[in-house]
Protein backbone atom coordinates (compact mmCIF):
# COMPACT_ATOMS: atom_id res chain seq x y z
CA UNK A 1 0.00 0.00 0.00
CA UNK A 2 1.48 3.50 -1.15
CA UNK A 3 0.64 6.84 0.71
CA UNK A 4 -1.38 8.13 -2.37
CA UNK A 5 -2.82 4.99 -3.82
CA UNK A 6 -6.17 6.18 -4.67
CA UNK A 7 -5.31 9.84 -4.89
CA UNK A 8 -5.83 11.79 -7.64
CA UNK A 9 -3.40 15.06 -8.24
CA UNK A 10 -3.20 17.94 -10.51
CA UNK A 11 -0.20 19.81 -10.98
CA UNK A 12 0.58 23.59 -12.59
CA UNK A 13 3.76 24.17 -14.57
CA UNK A 14 4.75 20.20 -14.32
CA UNK A 15 6.85 20.36 -17.49
CA UNK A 16 9.73 21.02 -15.91
CA UNK A 17 11.54 21.93 -12.48
CA UNK A 18 9.54 21.57 -9.08
CA UNK A 19 6.59 21.04 -10.79
CA UNK A 20 8.08 18.14 -12.38
CA UNK A 21 9.83 16.60 -9.53
CA UNK A 22 6.32 16.91 -7.67
CA UNK A 23 4.45 15.21 -10.43
CA UNK A 24 6.99 12.04 -10.43
CA UNK A 25 7.29 11.99 -6.74
CA UNK A 26 3.58 11.49 -6.62
CA UNK A 27 2.75 8.97 -9.03
CA UNK A 28 5.68 7.07 -7.57
CA UNK A 29 3.93 7.11 -4.57
CA UNK A 30 0.42 5.62 -6.11
CA UNK A 31 -0.90 9.05 -7.51
CA UNK A 32 -3.18 9.37 -10.35
CA UNK A 33 -1.27 12.51 -11.82
CA UNK A 34 -2.15 14.91 -14.58
CA UNK A 35 0.48 17.65 -14.79
CA UNK A 36 -0.32 20.66 -16.93
CA UNK A 37 1.82 23.48 -18.85
CA UNK A 38 2.48 26.04 -21.34
CA UNK A 39 5.68 23.73 -22.41
CA UNK A 40 4.54 20.34 -24.51
CA UNK A 41 8.01 19.59 -24.78
CA UNK A 42 8.86 19.84 -21.18
CA UNK A 43 5.57 17.73 -20.93
CA UNK A 44 6.52 15.40 -23.19
CA UNK A 45 9.87 14.41 -21.25
CA UNK A 46 7.82 14.01 -18.11
CA UNK A 47 5.51 11.70 -19.35
CA UNK A 48 8.45 10.22 -20.58
CA UNK A 49 10.16 9.77 -16.85
CA UNK A 50 7.10 8.50 -15.57
CA UNK A 51 3.36 7.91 -14.97
CA UNK A 52 2.12 11.21 -15.69
CA UNK A 53 -1.01 12.39 -17.66
CA UNK A 54 -0.35 16.01 -19.76
CA UNK A 55 -2.17 18.26 -20.30
CA UNK A 56 -0.99 21.36 -22.46
CA UNK A 57 -2.96 25.05 -20.69
CA UNK A 58 -1.99 28.28 -20.00
CA UNK A 59 -3.22 28.96 -15.91
CA UNK A 60 -3.24 32.92 -16.77
CA UNK A 61 -6.19 32.03 -19.14
CA UNK A 62 -9.65 31.94 -17.30
CA UNK A 63 -10.46 29.43 -21.01
CA UNK A 64 -7.48 27.71 -20.84
CA UNK A 65 -8.14 26.98 -16.94
CA UNK A 66 -11.85 26.13 -17.59
CA UNK A 67 -10.73 23.76 -20.57
CA UNK A 68 -7.82 21.86 -18.66
CA UNK A 69 -9.50 21.52 -15.37
CA UNK A 70 -12.49 20.05 -16.71
CA UNK A 71 -10.07 17.84 -18.94
CA UNK A 72 -8.19 16.35 -15.73
CA UNK A 73 -11.64 15.76 -13.94
CA UNK A 74 -12.87 13.62 -16.82
CA UNK A 75 -9.55 12.14 -16.75
CA UNK A 76 -9.37 11.86 -12.82
CA UNK A 77 -12.91 10.83 -12.13
CA UNK A 78 -12.79 13.92 -9.12
CA UNK A 79 -9.78 15.75 -7.12
CA UNK A 80 -7.76 15.19 -4.31
CA UNK A 81 -4.82 16.58 -4.15
CA UNK A 82 -3.55 20.28 -6.06
CA UNK A 83 -0.79 21.88 -6.29
CA UNK A 84 -0.11 25.44 -7.26
CA UNK A 85 3.39 25.51 -8.89
CA UNK A 86 3.56 27.01 -11.74
CA UNK A 87 4.91 30.96 -12.09
CA UNK A 88 7.13 33.10 -13.68
CA UNK A 89 9.81 35.36 -12.29
CA UNK A 90 11.76 38.18 -13.89
CA UNK A 91 14.73 40.19 -12.20
CA UNK A 92 14.53 44.25 -12.48
CA UNK A 93 14.58 47.52 -10.98
CA UNK A 94 11.38 48.27 -9.77
CA UNK A 95 11.60 51.54 -11.08
CA UNK A 96 12.20 50.73 -14.51
CA UNK A 97 9.86 47.81 -14.48
CA UNK A 98 7.27 47.65 -17.55
CA UNK A 99 4.21 47.45 -16.74
CA UNK A 100 2.86 44.62 -19.03
CA UNK A 101 6.15 42.74 -17.25
CA UNK A 102 4.31 43.50 -13.71
CA UNK A 103 1.04 42.63 -15.41
CA UNK A 104 2.67 39.09 -16.97
CA UNK A 105 3.70 38.04 -13.36
CA UNK A 106 0.71 38.97 -11.44
CA UNK A 107 -1.05 37.32 -14.47
CA UNK A 108 0.44 34.16 -14.03
CA UNK A 109 1.89 33.95 -10.55
CA UNK A 110 -0.97 34.84 -8.27
CA UNK A 111 -4.44 35.64 -10.85
CA UNK A 112 -3.26 32.13 -12.10
CA UNK A 113 -3.05 30.88 -8.79
CA UNK A 114 -6.76 32.03 -8.22
CA UNK A 115 -8.12 30.83 -11.33
CA UNK A 116 -7.08 27.10 -10.64
CA UNK A 117 -8.02 27.01 -7.19
CA UNK A 118 -11.56 28.47 -8.11
CA UNK A 119 -12.16 25.96 -10.44
CA UNK A 120 -10.64 23.01 -8.47
CA UNK A 121 -12.29 23.78 -4.86
CA UNK A 122 -15.66 22.18 -5.73
CA UNK A 123 -13.82 18.83 -6.28
CA UNK A 124 -11.72 19.41 -4.04
CA UNK A 125 -14.39 20.00 -1.20
CA UNK A 126 -16.51 17.10 -2.49
CA UNK A 127 -13.67 13.95 -1.17
CA UNK A 128 -13.69 15.81 2.23
CA UNK A 129 -10.38 15.42 2.49
CA UNK A 130 -8.49 17.81 -0.06
CA UNK A 131 -5.63 19.36 -0.38
CA UNK A 132 -3.89 22.66 -1.68
CA UNK A 133 -0.48 22.82 -1.79
CA UNK A 134 1.11 26.31 -3.38
CA UNK A 135 4.62 26.26 -3.97
CA UNK A 136 5.54 30.22 -2.93
CA UNK A 137 8.37 30.91 -2.33
CA UNK A 138 10.84 32.44 0.63
CA UNK A 139 10.27 36.13 -1.06
CA UNK A 140 6.99 36.18 -0.06
CA UNK A 141 8.05 36.63 3.20
CA UNK A 142 11.78 37.83 3.31
CA UNK A 143 13.78 40.80 1.58
CA UNK A 144 14.23 39.93 -2.20
CA UNK A 145 15.53 43.25 -4.09
CA UNK A 146 15.08 43.31 -8.24
CA UNK A 147 12.45 40.83 -7.80
CA UNK A 148 9.51 42.89 -6.31
CA UNK A 149 7.02 42.33 -8.72
CA UNK A 150 7.44 38.38 -7.94
CA UNK A 151 7.86 38.81 -4.35
CA UNK A 152 4.70 40.92 -4.36
CA UNK A 153 2.89 37.85 -5.89
CA UNK A 154 4.61 35.70 -3.83
CA UNK A 155 3.45 37.39 -0.23
CA UNK A 156 -0.10 37.26 -2.21
CA UNK A 157 -0.21 33.52 -2.39
CA UNK A 158 0.49 33.49 1.17
CA UNK A 159 -3.04 35.15 1.98
CA UNK A 160 -4.86 33.65 -0.60
CA UNK A 161 -3.40 30.52 0.80
CA UNK A 162 -4.28 31.62 4.62
CA UNK A 163 -7.66 32.51 3.65
CA UNK A 164 -8.59 29.63 1.73
CA UNK A 165 -7.26 27.23 4.50
CA UNK A 166 -9.80 28.85 6.77
CA UNK A 167 -12.92 29.49 4.55
CA UNK A 168 -12.79 25.50 3.86
CA UNK A 169 -11.56 23.82 6.74
CA UNK A 170 -14.63 22.94 8.24
CA UNK A 171 -15.44 20.92 4.80
CA UNK A 172 -11.84 18.90 5.45
CA UNK A 173 -9.91 20.98 3.04
CA UNK A 174 -6.25 22.09 3.86
CA UNK A 175 -4.50 24.55 2.24
CA UNK A 176 -0.44 25.02 2.59
CA UNK A 177 2.44 27.32 0.94
CA UNK A 178 5.88 25.95 0.06
CA UNK A 179 8.49 28.33 0.31
CA UNK A 180 11.93 27.22 -1.70
CA UNK A 181 14.73 28.53 -2.38
CA UNK A 182 18.33 28.03 -4.12
CA UNK A 183 16.33 24.88 -6.11
CA UNK A 184 18.51 24.06 -9.20
CA UNK A 185 15.71 24.19 -11.63
CA UNK A 186 15.49 25.54 -15.47
CA UNK A 187 13.25 29.10 -13.89
CA UNK A 188 14.86 32.02 -16.33
CA UNK A 189 16.64 33.49 -15.39
CA UNK A 190 18.58 32.44 -12.52
CA UNK A 191 18.79 35.48 -10.21
CA UNK A 192 21.97 35.53 -9.43
CA UNK A 193 23.22 35.70 -13.25
CA UNK A 194 20.37 38.22 -14.19
CA UNK A 195 20.66 40.66 -12.10
CA UNK A 196 19.42 44.43 -13.74
CA UNK A 197 22.57 46.40 -14.40
CA UNK A 198 24.06 48.67 -10.94
CA UNK A 199 22.38 45.40 -8.96
CA UNK A 200 24.18 45.65 -5.46
CA UNK A 201 24.75 41.64 -5.16
CA UNK A 202 25.60 42.03 -1.47
CA UNK A 203 21.88 42.72 -0.66
CA UNK A 204 21.13 39.05 -1.69
CA UNK A 205 24.06 37.19 0.33
CA UNK A 206 21.36 36.95 3.26
CA UNK A 207 19.14 34.92 0.86
CA UNK A 208 21.93 31.63 0.61
CA UNK A 209 21.16 28.25 1.93
CA UNK A 210 23.63 27.73 5.07
CA UNK A 211 23.26 23.80 4.31
CA UNK A 212 24.98 23.87 1.26
CA UNK A 213 27.32 27.35 1.28
CA UNK A 214 25.04 28.48 -1.97
CA UNK A 215 24.87 26.05 -3.76
CA UNK A 216 21.76 24.92 -5.38
CA UNK A 217 19.75 21.89 -4.66
CA UNK A 218 17.60 18.87 -6.40
CA UNK A 219 13.91 19.93 -7.07
CA UNK A 220 13.41 16.13 -5.53
CA UNK A 221 14.47 18.24 -2.25
CA UNK A 222 10.80 20.15 -2.10
CA UNK A 223 8.89 16.86 -3.86
CA UNK A 224 9.13 15.27 -0.78
CA UNK A 225 8.14 17.83 1.17
CA UNK A 226 5.09 18.50 -1.03
CA UNK A 227 4.49 14.79 -0.83
CA UNK A 228 4.70 14.88 3.11
CA UNK A 229 2.21 17.82 3.07
CA UNK A 230 -0.55 16.73 0.31
CA UNK A 231 -0.74 12.93 2.13
CA UNK A 232 -1.81 11.43 5.77
CA UNK A 233 1.25 12.70 6.93
CA UNK A 234 0.25 16.36 6.65
CA UNK A 235 -3.37 15.90 7.58
CA UNK A 236 -2.82 18.53 10.66
CA UNK A 237 -0.76 20.99 8.75
CA UNK A 238 -3.00 23.90 7.25
CA UNK A 239 -3.14 27.72 6.90
CA UNK A 240 0.93 27.79 7.35
CA UNK A 241 3.72 28.30 4.96
CA UNK A 242 6.44 25.39 4.83
CA UNK A 243 10.30 27.09 4.30
CA UNK A 244 12.20 24.52 2.16
CA UNK A 245 15.61 26.64 1.94
CA UNK A 246 18.37 24.95 3.58
CA UNK A 247 18.26 27.71 6.66
CA UNK A 248 18.43 30.59 4.57
CA UNK A 249 16.51 32.46 6.77
CA UNK A 250 17.10 30.69 9.69
N1 LIG B 1 13.85 27.28 -8.25
C1 LIG B 1 13.84 27.90 -7.06
O1 LIG B 1 14.87 28.03 -6.38
C2 LIG B 1 12.57 28.47 -6.51
C3 LIG B 1 12.67 29.29 -5.37
C4 LIG B 1 11.50 29.80 -4.83
C5 LIG B 1 10.28 29.50 -5.39
N2 LIG B 1 10.22 28.72 -6.51
C6 LIG B 1 8.88 28.46 -7.05
O2 LIG B 1 8.77 27.10 -7.44
C7 LIG B 1 7.83 26.99 -8.50
C8 LIG B 1 8.46 26.22 -9.65
O3 LIG B 1 9.61 26.91 -10.07
P1 LIG B 1 10.78 26.21 -10.86
O4 LIG B 1 12.03 26.68 -10.23
O5 LIG B 1 10.53 24.76 -11.00
O6 LIG B 1 10.64 26.99 -12.26
P2 LIG B 1 10.73 26.49 -13.77
O7 LIG B 1 10.77 27.74 -14.58
O8 LIG B 1 11.81 25.49 -13.93
O9 LIG B 1 9.32 25.76 -13.99
C9 LIG B 1 8.13 26.48 -14.06
C10 LIG B 1 7.18 25.75 -14.99
O10 LIG B 1 5.96 26.50 -15.05
C11 LIG B 1 5.56 26.57 -16.41
N3 LIG B 1 4.72 27.73 -16.62
C12 LIG B 1 5.10 29.03 -16.70
N4 LIG B 1 4.06 29.82 -16.97
C13 LIG B 1 2.97 28.99 -17.06
C14 LIG B 1 1.60 29.22 -17.33
N5 LIG B 1 1.13 30.45 -17.59
N6 LIG B 1 0.76 28.16 -17.32
C15 LIG B 1 1.23 26.90 -17.11
N7 LIG B 1 2.53 26.63 -16.87
C16 LIG B 1 3.39 27.66 -16.84
C17 LIG B 1 6.86 26.64 -17.19
O11 LIG B 1 6.68 26.31 -18.56
C18 LIG B 1 7.73 25.68 -16.43
O12 LIG B 1 7.60 24.37 -16.93
C19 LIG B 1 7.43 28.42 -8.86
O13 LIG B 1 6.21 28.74 -8.19
C20 LIG B 1 8.56 29.25 -8.29
O14 LIG B 1 8.17 30.57 -8.01
C21 LIG B 1 11.34 28.21 -7.09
Amino acid sequence: MKRFDGRRVLVTGGGRGIGRAVALRLASEGAQVVAVDVDPDGLSETARLGDVHTLVGDVSSESSVSDFVSSALDHLGGLDVLVNNAAVLHAAHTHSTPLDLWDRIIAVNLTGLFLVTRAALPSLVETGNGVVVTIGSTAGSFTHPYLSAYAATKGGVQAFTRAVAAEYAHQGLRAVTIQPAGIDTGMPPRVGETLPEGADIMLLARNLSLLTGGALVPADRVAGVVAMVASDDGRHITGTEIRVDGGAHA
